[in-house]
């Protein structure tokens, strides 16, 4: 059982993630948000939103002013701290900020308002529990595509998004974990190897999902779907200790990512647990004495659909 909270994880996940999006895709979706902004009110829908990472970084560049944000999370818990997340946000800005019943928050920018809706519900259950129709001019998903099928996704977002809407899905996660240095290549091997193994027999409303080649799948079923490209790059998270030490939050991420990889190699029950304990001994002594280096393999992905 992790002894950890799924918070106070993302919370830690969020710095490492500020670092790791690829700037160049950034650049491209603040172009298009500002141009699109001046259209008029942008409704953006935003799927796995947990604690706010994403829709922090868009307020933060004053990308959204006036409109509509849906957060859908399942866990209440986080969408209750993005909230919170958004409060003090706006305090801090000097944005005028209420809160419309318990799930709305309104922000009084200089352009006007912006309602930011949290959502507690399964992704595609809420996609259901609307008439289908051109909503939204950006959907947004972040570190998310591993845990839900692609095809029955986009099949229901492509008749929810407007002729034109932006798809961003930063940091996907695409098929490498390594950590470094070296134990025993043929035990780092397994462990690795069932690691990915277990996000790629995840189920999600009985469905298969991406797993653990979600970016490289999410490229593909776009483009499959009619989606536009507009960019592709990499956006790994690195934790490398500098002369020993590691920087904020970096040794809570670490502990982290070793809490999820035992979690999964001892659902599987494929691997000696003798064999995993020193696995796991020997990379905690890694964090402890500031020698391990941890990269994850993202994609941020920017796509669009069609005019018309
Ligand atoms: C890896 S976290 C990413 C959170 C956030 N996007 C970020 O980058 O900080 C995945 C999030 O998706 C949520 N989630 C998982 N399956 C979901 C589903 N089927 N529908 C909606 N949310 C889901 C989880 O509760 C979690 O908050």
């Amino acid at each position: 059982m992790l002894d950890f909270t799924m918070r106070d994880y993302l919370e830690a996940a969020r710095s490492i993630t500020e670092r790791s999006l690829h700037p160049e895709v950034w650049t491209r979706l603040q172009a298009e948000l500002r141009w699109r902004a001046k259209q008029g009110p942008l409704s953006v829908f935003e799927a796995g939103a947990g604690t706010g990472t994403m829709l922090l970084r868009l307020l933060e560049h004053g990308l959204l002013q006036r409109g509509s944000y849906y957060a859908i999370d399942t866990d209440g818990d986080l969408l209750a701290v993005l909230r919170e997340h958004v409060f003090t946000w706006a305090n801090k800005a000097g944005v005028h900020v209420e809160a419309m019943g318990e799930e709305c928050v309104c922000l009084k920018t200089e352009q006007g308002d912006l309602r930011i809706n949290t959502v507690q519900k399964d992704f595609l259950g809420y996609m259901d529990s609307f008439e289908p129709g051109p909503h939204y001019d950006l959907f947004v998903a972040c570190s998310f595509f591993d845990l839900v099928n692609p095809i029955v996704s986009l099949e229901k977002l492509k008749v929810r998004m407007k002729a034109g809407a932006l798809l961003y899905l930063p940091i996907t996660f695409d098929g490498v974990t390594s950590l470094m240095p070296q134990l025993a290549a043929d035990l780092d091997d397994d462990v690795i190897r069932l690691y990915h193994k277990s996000m790629d027999t995840r189920r999600s409303n009985g469905m298969v999902t991406c797993g653990s080649r979600a970016g490289r799948l999410m490229v593909h079923h776009l483009t499959v779907c009619g989606a536009i490209p507009m960019m592709v790059r990499s956006s790994d998270w690195v934790v490398n200790p500098i002369a020993g030490k590691y920087r904020r939050d970096e040794i809570f991420f670490l502990k982290c990512m070793l809490g999820f990889i035992e979690d999964a190699l001892l659902k599987q029950k494929e691997i000696d647990p003798f064999q995993l304990d020193r696995w796991l001994r020997y990379r905690n002594r890694q964090i402890r004495e500031g020698k391990l280096t941890f990269i994850a393999h993202n994609l941020d992905i920017l796509f669009h659909r069609p005019q018309a």
